[in-house]
């Protein structure tokens, strides 16, 4: 994993623990101890196109953490002000993007499971969809 350009205050690395010995390795991850937040919701997407785009929008109140189960894919910050680039591609390590941040996930190699650990249940109304309106937001609520 790796980025470039610079990360925003509202996108960090997680490190998660392991557990290895000779049968392999085990990672766990635990609300408020090894993510910010009581865990609402998991999902994970798979079976992703190598040339698709996912994301393309906010959330006014969602914290999310992202994993790279499997194979790698990259990952596009932007919180109005900056953008940056991440690379996910280690199980252990989660990218946590608080709200407020728009993300866009590509680059999905074969085989690639991006797991998504939630603060809150699925609400159609927290997603900011339109990046102009999300820059008006987010202009607001630097004020
Ligand atoms: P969306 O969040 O737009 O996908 P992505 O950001 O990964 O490209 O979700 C795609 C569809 O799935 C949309 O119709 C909403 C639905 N959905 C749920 O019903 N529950 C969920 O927890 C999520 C994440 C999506």
């Amino acid at each position: 994993m790796f980025y470039t350009g610079e990360l925003t205050d509202r996108v960090s690395f997680i490190e998660l623990p392991v557990i290895e010995d000779q049968r392999g390795d085990l990672t766990f991850l635990e609300g408020q101890r090894h993510v910010p937040f009581d865990i609402a919701r998991v999902y994970f997407l798979y079976n992703v196109p190598t040339d698709a785009e996912r994301g393309g929008h906010a959330h006014h109140e969602l914290h999310q953490v992202l994993f790279a189960l499997s194979g790698s894919f990259r990952v596009t910050l932007d919180d109005g002000r900056s953008k940056c680039e991440v690379f996910l591609r280690h199980p252990r390590q989660g990218l946590l993007i608080k709200s407020m941040v728009w993300r866009e996930m590509d680059l999905f190699s074969q085989g690639a499971v991006l797991m998504v650990v939630a603060s809150l249940r699925y609400d159609e109304a927290d997603y900011i969809r339109d990046y102009e309106q999300f820059l008006r937001i987010a202009a607001e609520k630097s004020i």
